[in-house]
Protein backbone atom coordinates (compact mmCIF):
# COMPACT_ATOMS: atom_id res chain seq x y z
CA UNK A 1 0.00 0.00 0.00
CA UNK A 2 1.09 3.12 -0.95
CA UNK A 3 0.11 6.52 1.39
CA UNK A 4 -0.06 10.14 0.34
CA UNK A 5 -1.07 13.81 1.72
CA UNK A 6 -2.63 15.68 -0.98
CA UNK A 7 -2.48 19.45 0.42
CA UNK A 8 -4.27 20.85 -2.22
CA UNK A 9 -6.13 20.15 -5.87
CA UNK A 10 -2.41 20.24 -7.31
CA UNK A 11 -1.65 17.73 -5.46
CA UNK A 12 -4.21 15.63 -6.61
CA UNK A 13 -3.57 16.15 -10.16
CA UNK A 14 0.34 15.45 -9.63
CA UNK A 15 -1.17 12.04 -8.40
CA UNK A 16 -3.16 11.64 -11.31
CA UNK A 17 -0.62 12.33 -13.96
CA UNK A 18 1.45 9.74 -12.00
CA UNK A 19 -1.20 7.08 -12.07
CA UNK A 20 -2.25 7.66 -15.22
CA UNK A 21 1.42 7.68 -16.68
CA UNK A 22 1.79 3.40 -15.32
CA UNK A 23 -1.65 2.73 -15.68
CA UNK A 24 -2.40 -1.36 -16.99
CA UNK A 25 -4.43 -1.85 -20.08
CA UNK A 26 -7.72 -1.82 -18.60
CA UNK A 27 -7.26 -0.97 -15.61
CA UNK A 28 -10.45 -0.90 -13.33
CA UNK A 29 -10.29 1.89 -10.16
CA UNK A 30 -12.44 1.90 -7.38
CA UNK A 31 -12.35 5.28 -5.97
CA UNK A 32 -13.59 5.06 -2.24
CA UNK A 33 -14.19 8.00 -0.10
CA UNK A 34 -16.88 10.03 1.64
CA UNK A 35 -18.67 12.56 0.02
CA UNK A 36 -16.26 15.47 -0.88
CA UNK A 37 -13.59 13.29 -0.43
CA UNK A 38 -12.25 14.51 -3.59
CA UNK A 39 -12.84 11.39 -5.50
CA UNK A 40 -13.86 13.59 -8.82
CA UNK A 41 -11.72 15.92 -8.57
CA UNK A 42 -8.99 12.79 -9.12
CA UNK A 43 -11.43 11.13 -11.77
CA UNK A 44 -11.29 14.58 -13.41
CA UNK A 45 -7.32 15.06 -13.40
CA UNK A 46 -7.11 12.02 -14.78
CA UNK A 47 -8.79 12.13 -17.64
CA UNK A 48 -7.28 15.38 -18.77
CA UNK A 49 -4.15 13.49 -18.17
CA UNK A 50 -5.28 11.06 -20.88
CA UNK A 51 -5.68 13.81 -23.11
CA UNK A 52 -9.53 14.52 -22.79
CA UNK A 53 -10.08 18.14 -23.35
CA UNK A 54 -13.91 18.52 -23.37
CA UNK A 55 -16.31 19.08 -20.20
CA UNK A 56 -16.10 16.06 -18.09
CA UNK A 57 -19.55 16.27 -16.52
CA UNK A 58 -20.06 13.94 -12.96
CA UNK A 59 -21.89 10.51 -13.75
CA UNK A 60 -24.50 11.45 -10.65
CA UNK A 61 -27.38 10.76 -12.93
CA UNK A 62 -25.98 9.09 -15.84
CA UNK A 63 -23.96 6.63 -13.79
CA UNK A 64 -21.80 6.09 -16.36
CA UNK A 65 -19.86 8.84 -18.97
CA UNK A 66 -17.55 7.63 -21.78
CA UNK A 67 -14.38 9.14 -23.25
CA UNK A 68 -12.56 8.18 -26.46
CA UNK A 69 -8.86 8.24 -25.52
CA UNK A 70 -6.06 6.99 -28.54
CA UNK A 71 -6.33 3.67 -27.27
CA UNK A 72 -9.83 2.65 -26.31
CA UNK A 73 -12.27 4.26 -24.13
CA UNK A 74 -12.19 5.31 -20.72
CA UNK A 75 -15.73 4.99 -18.41
CA UNK A 76 -16.43 7.27 -15.82
CA UNK A 77 -18.70 5.77 -13.27
CA UNK A 78 -20.60 7.38 -9.68
CA UNK A 79 -23.20 5.14 -8.40
CA UNK A 80 -24.13 6.69 -5.58
CA UNK A 81 -27.43 7.07 -6.77
CA UNK A 82 -27.86 3.55 -8.29
CA UNK A 83 -31.29 2.05 -7.26
CA UNK A 84 -30.10 -1.55 -7.84
CA UNK A 85 -27.75 -3.63 -9.34
CA UNK A 86 -29.55 -4.26 -12.26
CA UNK A 87 -29.20 -0.84 -13.25
CA UNK A 88 -25.92 -1.38 -14.49
CA UNK A 89 -26.58 -4.28 -16.43
CA UNK A 90 -28.94 -2.50 -18.30
CA UNK A 91 -25.89 0.40 -19.25
CA UNK A 92 -24.03 -2.59 -21.37
CA UNK A 93 -21.06 -2.01 -19.81
CA UNK A 94 -20.11 -5.78 -20.08
CA UNK A 95 -19.64 -5.25 -23.50
CA UNK A 96 -17.68 -2.49 -23.85
CA UNK A 97 -13.53 -3.26 -24.09
CA UNK A 98 -12.59 -0.12 -21.72
CA UNK A 99 -8.86 0.70 -21.52
CA UNK A 100 -9.87 2.21 -17.81
CA UNK A 101 -12.57 2.19 -15.26
CA UNK A 102 -12.92 4.80 -12.49
CA UNK A 103 -15.70 4.07 -10.45
CA UNK A 104 -16.99 6.51 -7.82
CA UNK A 105 -18.96 4.33 -4.74
CA UNK A 106 -18.08 0.78 -6.39
CA UNK A 107 -19.52 -0.48 -2.72
CA UNK A 108 -22.83 0.44 -4.32
CA UNK A 109 -22.68 -1.51 -7.88
CA UNK A 110 -21.60 -4.52 -5.70
CA UNK A 111 -21.41 -8.07 -8.15
CA UNK A 112 -22.04 -6.50 -11.31
CA UNK A 113 -18.64 -4.64 -11.42
CA UNK A 114 -15.18 -6.08 -12.60
CA UNK A 115 -12.85 -6.48 -9.45
CA UNK A 116 -10.45 -3.50 -8.94
CA UNK A 117 -6.90 -3.52 -10.21
CA UNK A 118 -6.62 -0.40 -7.38
CA UNK A 119 -8.40 0.58 -4.48
CA UNK A 120 -7.76 4.08 -3.43
CA UNK A 121 -8.82 5.38 -0.41
CA UNK A 122 -9.48 9.27 0.02
CA UNK A 123 -10.42 11.18 3.25
CA UNK A 124 -10.44 14.63 4.09
CA UNK A 125 -7.36 15.23 6.50
CA UNK A 126 -7.27 19.23 7.62
CA UNK A 127 -7.26 21.32 4.26
CA UNK A 128 -6.06 18.80 2.54
CA UNK A 129 -6.92 15.09 1.78
CA UNK A 130 -5.21 11.82 2.72
CA UNK A 131 -5.21 8.86 0.11
CA UNK A 132 -4.53 5.46 0.31
CA UNK A 133 -3.49 3.15 -2.86
CA UNK A 134 -4.26 -0.41 -2.56
CA UNK A 135 -3.29 -2.86 -5.09
CA UNK A 136 -6.10 -6.06 -6.16
CA UNK A 137 -4.11 -8.44 -7.78
CA UNK A 138 -0.89 -8.57 -10.26
CA UNK A 139 -1.81 -6.26 -12.49
CA UNK A 140 -2.06 -3.69 -9.64
CA UNK A 141 0.53 -4.78 -7.64
CA UNK A 142 2.78 -3.96 -10.80
CA UNK A 143 1.16 -0.29 -11.18
CA UNK A 144 2.11 0.05 -7.76
CA UNK A 145 5.90 -0.89 -8.35
CA UNK A 146 6.37 1.83 -10.95
CA UNK A 147 4.12 4.21 -9.08
CA UNK A 148 6.89 3.93 -6.21
CA UNK A 149 9.69 4.54 -8.86
CA UNK A 150 7.88 8.09 -10.04
CA UNK A 151 9.62 11.34 -9.19
CA UNK A 152 5.98 12.86 -9.10
CA UNK A 153 5.23 10.19 -6.68
CA UNK A 154 8.37 11.23 -4.57
CA UNK A 155 7.49 14.61 -4.38
CA UNK A 156 3.89 13.85 -2.78
CA UNK A 157 4.44 13.76 1.45
CA UNK A 158 3.53 10.96 3.67
CA UNK A 159 0.68 11.73 5.72
CA UNK A 160 1.47 12.44 9.52
CA UNK A 161 0.43 9.59 11.45
N1 LIG B 1 -6.42 17.46 -2.48
C1 LIG B 1 -7.37 18.35 -2.20
N2 LIG B 1 -7.16 19.33 -1.28
C2 LIG B 1 -8.13 20.20 -0.97
N3 LIG B 1 -9.39 20.21 -1.51
C3 LIG B 1 -9.65 19.25 -2.41
C4 LIG B 1 -8.67 18.28 -2.81
N4 LIG B 1 -9.26 17.44 -3.71
C5 LIG B 1 -10.52 17.88 -3.89
N5 LIG B 1 -10.79 18.96 -3.11
C6 LIG B 1 -12.05 19.68 -3.02
O1 LIG B 1 -13.02 18.86 -2.38
C7 LIG B 1 -14.33 19.17 -2.85
C8 LIG B 1 -15.08 17.89 -3.19
O2 LIG B 1 -14.40 17.22 -4.21
P1 LIG B 1 -15.08 16.12 -5.15
O3 LIG B 1 -16.28 16.64 -5.79
O4 LIG B 1 -13.97 15.62 -6.01
O5 LIG B 1 -15.51 15.01 -4.07
P2 LIG B 1 -16.20 13.59 -4.30
O6 LIG B 1 -15.46 12.62 -3.45
O7 LIG B 1 -16.29 13.28 -5.75
O8 LIG B 1 -17.65 13.78 -3.70
P3 LIG B 1 -19.05 13.04 -4.08
O9 LIG B 1 -19.07 11.73 -3.35
O10 LIG B 1 -20.07 13.99 -3.56
O11 LIG B 1 -19.10 12.87 -5.57
C9 LIG B 1 -14.13 20.09 -4.04
O12 LIG B 1 -14.48 21.40 -3.64
C10 LIG B 1 -12.67 20.00 -4.35
O13 LIG B 1 -12.17 21.21 -4.85
MG1 LIG C 1 -17.89 12.76 -7.01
Amino acid sequence: MIRRHLSDEAATRTLAEALAAHQPRGAVVHLHGDLGAGKSTLARAWLRALGVTGTVRSPTYTLVERYPLDDGEALHLDLYRIGDAGELDFLGLDDIEAALWLVEWPERGAAALPGPDLEIRLAIDGAGRSVELVPGGRAGSGWLAALAGDSRLSALPEPKP
